[in-house]
C-alpha cells in the first residue's frame, strides 16, 4: 500500500471565535481533529497518516498521539501551503499517492476518501471531490473609486463546482509542484488556495469525483451547529 494521507490542522480558527485552534474545537464532545481522524481510519485506504498541528500545541499533540489511527505528527506553518509542505516532508520514501485533507472538514464520509484513492489507483494524477453550486456566482472588480466592487461577469453555473477535500495526487508530481511554489513571492503564494491549483499550473489534468454535503468546511459557528445536527442524524 503506497497511499498516505496528510491532515492539515494547523490553522488558528479565529473565525470560530473559540480562542483555541480550530482542530481542538469540540463537536459532540470530541475535537474536530479526532472526528477527522475517525473518518480517515474508517476509510482504511492509507498506510501512513500525517497530522500537521500548530507549533507547540500540546493538547492537540496529545489528542493525535492517543488516536487509534496513530498519525505521524509534524508542526505546521504560517499558511495552509506551508503546512502542506511540512506534511509532505514527512512522507515515507516511495509514497505513490497522497491525499491532502482539511481537519476542518471533520465529518467527511469514508466513501469520499475511497473514491479519491480509487481514481488515483486508476491512474489520475490529481483528483478532487466537488459539489454543484447552488448560488449564482459573480465575478467582481474594484474600480478604485472607493465604492463596493461592481460585477464584471457571471460564469455559467452548470460549469462551476465547489471544491472539498481530501484532494488526491500522484505524490512525486505534487512534491514537484510544491518545490516550485516554495520560491514564490508571498503575494503569488497567497493566491494559491488549494493544492489542485498548483497541479493546474503545471499543466496537469485535475479529475473530479462526487463530494458530500457532510464534508462541509467547519469555519463559522453556524457550520458547527449544522455539523452537530448531521452527526446526530448519523447515529442509529
Ligand atoms: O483557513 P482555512 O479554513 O483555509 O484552513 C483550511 C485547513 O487548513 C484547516 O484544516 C486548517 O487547520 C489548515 N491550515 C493549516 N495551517 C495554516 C492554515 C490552515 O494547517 N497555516
Amino acid at each position: 500500500e503506497h497511499t498516505a494521507i496528510i491532515v492539515v490542522a494547523a490553522g488558528s480558527g479565529t473565525r470560530l471565535g473559540y480562542g483555541i485552534p480550530k482542530a481542538l474545537v469540540p463537536l459532540a464532545g470530541r475535537s474536530l481533529l479526532e472526528h477527522a481522524l475517525d473518518g480517515i481510519l474508517q476509510a482504511n485506504c492509507a498506510a501512513q497518516i500525517i497530522a500537521v498541528l500548530p507549533a507547540g500545541d500540546a493538547p492537540l499533540a496529545a489528542l493525535a498521539g492517543n488516536h487509534p489511527s496513530r498519525p505521524t505528527c509534524v508542526e505546521g506553518g504560517a499558511t495552509r501551503s506551508d503546512s502542506v509542505r511540512s506534511g509532505l516532508a514527512a512522507l515515507k520514501p516511495g509514497t505513490e499517492r497522497v491525499l491532502i485533507h482539511d481537519a476542518a472538514r471533520a465529518l467527511t464520509p469514508p466513501e469520499v476518501f475511497r473514491e479519491v484513492t480509487l481514481a488515483l489507483v486508476r491512474g489520475a494524477h490529481a483528483v478532487i471531490p466537488v459539489l454543484p453550486v447552488v448560488d449564482t456566482i459573480k465575478q467582481v472588480a474594484n474600480d478604485g473609486s472607493g465604492t463596493s466592487p461592481h460585477v464584471t461577469g457571471t460564469p455559467a453555473r452548470e460549469s462551476l463546482r465547489a471544491v472539498q477535500t481530501p484532494q488526491g495526487f500522484h505524490a512525486p508530481t505534487l512534491l514537484e509542484a510544491h518545490e516550485r511554489a516554495a520560491g514564490w513571492t508571498p503575494a503569488e503564494a497567497a493566491a494559491i488556495t488549494d493544492d489542485a491549483m498548483l497541479m493546474e499550473m503545471l499543466g496537469e489534468r485535475v479529475d473530479t469525483v462526487p463530494g458530500a454535503a457532510a464534508a462541509l468546511k467547519i469555519t463559522t459557528k453556524p457550520d458547527l451547529t449544522l455539523a452537530s445536527s448531521m452527526l446526530q442524524e448519523r447515529k442509529p
